[in-house]
Parts: structure tokens; sequence; C-alpha cells
């Protein structure tokens, strides 16, 4: 075979959901769509691509994220583009643009794209489920944005959920704390990772949170934010933890968690699944970017978010064994051996009445269409041969449990069938 007709492949780092997969994927989403209605969100979709400028001047041109992992390129027509590497600042982007009334609240999923080096529950192609409330700096908002993703991991069924919180203080307060932080970095830069010895003076955050040892050793006795931050921050985070607490949703308060992008101020959080190995745990984390619209070129408006990352999440269900996939049960799957006429109507009919009906094709044999219902974990098959025909009957036999094969007349098939099905989900149709 030549390399042209050589079988292409996914690129690394991306990956293809297929069913029966997919189908978490489908209830996921769905159940946060709902959570998030019932909180007063509504869907955003945006484009997937940006002008590469909204990411700098929103991430932050020092973030890693925009230094070393955005899909960035000139389009044909020479225009700077990149691809969205997270959600939020391209809500902030819509909202300048469109400016709708606030409170604001938007929720979204979305592919994101960072060119890290692909392994287990790190892609250069990820997704993520998001919320975002914009134009009030009102701490219980915190608190409902904190919730909206507890809870839904809680109805995941994931017990091993950390949450930490932290504030990151505003720009009044924000310049003591680095002040002092560089001072003591200074002190200590010797003993920093090779990138951070020579970088920590540009943003000396990111210091705090580098994962590698030297720089984990060394942070551990560095000045804590949460001794700088001012009376506003400091009242801000302490009604925040409060609001936590009423609503019964356990947490951490770590002075070190800065997280990686650069639009946050006050409140941050990260939820991280200690079921899986800690480089890649973090399921979720979001905070509060009271500057960022501001730095889009909107007026001063406050904001807060979070992004739940969907693979991770899945593995970290996969790894406390909650949400497993569903095994779809068809309500019936039809047998024609007389042509497939009558299987190409009764589909059709039934289907229309909301029950989920396969069949098979190209006039195959009554064994070989009887094993393929079988195999399809349908709850009954309809069987439709000469003598059905003849009759205007069809068939139905029950393929998961045993039970009496009973003759159906044509007509009523549909309401047979709605009838069975509610006998044995309980469900009503
Ligand atoms: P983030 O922490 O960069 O925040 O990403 C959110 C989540 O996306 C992470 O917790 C993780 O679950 C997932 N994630 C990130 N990168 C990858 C990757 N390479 N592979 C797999 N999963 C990944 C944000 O993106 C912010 N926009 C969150 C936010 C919203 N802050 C305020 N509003």
């Amino acid at each position: 075979m030549g390399e042209d007709s050589a079988p292409l492949r996914a690129p690394a780092g991306t990956h293809d959901v297929l069913w029966p997969e997919s189908a978490r994927w489908e209830r996921l989403v769905a159940e946060f769509a709902r959570r998030a209605q019932l909180a007063g969100f509504g869907l955003v979709v945006s484009p997937m691509f940006e002008d590469a400028q909204l990411f700098r001047r929103g991430i932050g041109d020092d973030s890693d994220v925009v230094r070393k992992e955005m899909y960035e390129f000139s389009d044909r027509g020479g225009r700077q583009v990149a691809l969205r590497p997270e959600g939020t600042a391209s809500v902030v982007r819509a909202f300048v643009q469109h400016h709708p009334p606030v409170p604001w609240r938007a929720w979204y999923v979305t592919p994101a794209f960072r060119y890290e080096r692909p392994q287990a529950g790190r892609y250069k192609q990820h997704h993520q489920l998001g919320a975002e409330v914009l134009g009030t700096d009102d701490p219980d908002v915190d608190v409902e944005v904190v919730a909206l993703a507890a809870d839904f991991y809680e109805w995941l069924g994931l017990r091993h959920v950390d949450l930490a919180v932290n504030s990151m203080g505003c720009t009044e307060c924000r310049p003591a704390y680095l002040a002092a932080l560089v001072a003591y970095l200074e002190e200590h830069h010797l003993e920093l990772c090779d990138e951070h010895r020579e970088r920590y003076r540009a943003n000396p955050l990111r210091v705090l949170d580098c994962k590698r040892p030297e720089c984990r050793a060394v942070t551990e006795g560095a000045p804590r934010i949460t001794d700088y931050l001012d009376e506003a921050c400091a009242a801000h985070l302490a009604r925040v933890r409060a609001g936590l607490d009423a609503l019964g949703i356990e947490h951490r308060l770590e002075p070190r968690l800065v997280r990686g992008l650069d639009y946050y101020t006050r409140t941050t959080f990260e939820f991280s699944a200690t079921s899986l190995t800690a480089a890649q745990n973090a399921i979720g984390g979001g905070g509060r970017y009271d500057g960022l619209v501001e730095a889009i070129g909107g007026p001063p408006t406050p904001g807060i978010g979070f992004g739940i990352g969907i693979e991770r999440l899945l593995l970290a269900c996969d790894a406390e064994g909650v949400f497993p996939v569903d095994p779809r049960l068809p309500d019936a799957f039809v047998i024609d051996v007389t042509g497939g006429t009558v299987a190409r109507d009764l589909c059709a009919e039934l289907r229309r009445a909301g029950l989920e009906t396969v069949r098979a094709y190209d006039g195959r044999s009554l064994k070989a269409q009887l094993k393929q219902a079988d195999r399809s974990g349908a709850r009954v098959a309809l069987i439709v041969g000469p003598e059905e025909l003849a009759g205007d009957v069809v068939t139905a036999r029950p393929l998961l449990e045993a039970g009496p094969q009973v003759s159906v007349p044509r007509s009523s098939v549909v309401e047979w069938v709605r009838a069975s099905a509610t006998e044995d989900t309980g469900d009503d149709r």
C-alpha cells in the first residue's frame, strides 16, 4: 500500500468519542444544561477561533497557555487567529460586543485547544462545560457558581473530590503581595526549577503554580496571599467561605492556588479528583476576573465562572466506578422476511410514536435477522413472515426474558409495544 492510501488516524492528543461512550457525553451535557438553566444560565455558542489578540489580552501574554500552548496561525487572508484554548475569553468578548443586560449568565460546552504534550488526561483538544456570570461582584454569586459545579460532581456520583479555594486579591492589594513574593523568591531563586530560576520575576505567581518538586519545596515557605488581602478582599473571601459552609460544600483554603490563567482576581477555586494521578487530576476550576471585561475593551464589569474538563471528569468517574455507560435498549427490533416493506413502514410508525426501533436490512435470512435482533439489546422482536403478512399480524417475541410469543394485529402494534415498554421499564411514554 502506498503512503497516499495508508489509513489516516486522528492527530495525536485528539480522540474520537464513539457510541456507546458518547451516550455518557449526551447525558452529561443534558444534565449540566438542566442544572445551568435552573440557576438562570442560558447557552452561548461562539466561534471556535478568534483574533489571537483576544487570548493574549485576556489570558495573559505570560501564561503557559498563551506562551507555549496556543494554536495560533495566520489565515489565508493574513489575519492572526487562534483556536480557542478556553471558553471564558470568548464569552467575555461576546458580552462586550453585544452588551446584554447584566447580570448576564452564560453556560457553554466547547472544544478547547492547547498544544500540550499528550498523556492520560491531557489532550491537544479537550472539551469543557463552563458557566460565567458577568456584571456583579456579589460574593453570593461566587457561592452559586461553585455550587453549580460541586452539585454536578455529586450528581455524577463522585465522592473523592477535593475543592481548594483561594483569593487572588485585587489591583489594590496584590502589588504588596507580589513585592513580598519576589523578595522571597529572590532569596531562594537558585533552588527553583530551571524555567523559574530564569523567569520568576516576569510572573512570580507562576512559581506558585509550578508542579515541579524544586518549586513546590521553595513555595512551601513563601509568603501567603491570604495574609496580604485588603479588608474588602478578605471580607469577600470570608463571605464566600461562609456561603460554601452553609450549603454543605466542603472545601479547604489553599493560599498557593493561583491557577494558570492571568485574569483572576479575588476568588479562585479548583476541583481535583483524588482518584486520579496528581498531574492531571484537575477536573474543573475557575474564579473571579473583575478586570477582564475592561482588558478586552468593555466597561468595568466584574465576572466569575468555571470550566470543567469533560474527559478528565469521565476518567474520574471510571476511577471511582460511577456514572457507567448505560446499555441502550431499543424498544423493538423489526424482522421482515417478506421483502422489507412492512419493516420500512412499521419502523417509521413506531419511531413517530416515540418508540426506539431498529431493524435489519439487505433482505437477510430469518436466522441472520434474529441474531442481529439479539445483539441489538432490543426488548422485543417484531417478526413478519409470509404467514403474518397474509394474516395482517406481527409476531412479537420477547428477547430479554423468557415469555410467550404473541400474535399482534398489525394495526395495534404501536399500542402493544408501548404498553409492553411501560410494563418493563415503568417509563410513561
Ligand atoms: P482551566 O483550569 O485551564 O480553566 O481548564 C478547565 C478544566 O479543563 C481543567 O480543570 C481540566 O479539567 C480541563 N483541561 C484543561 N486543559 C486540559 C487538557 N489539555 N486536556 C484535558 N483537559 C484539560 C479554564 O479554562 C478557565 N476558562 C475556567 C474559567 C471559567 N475560569 C473562569 N471562568
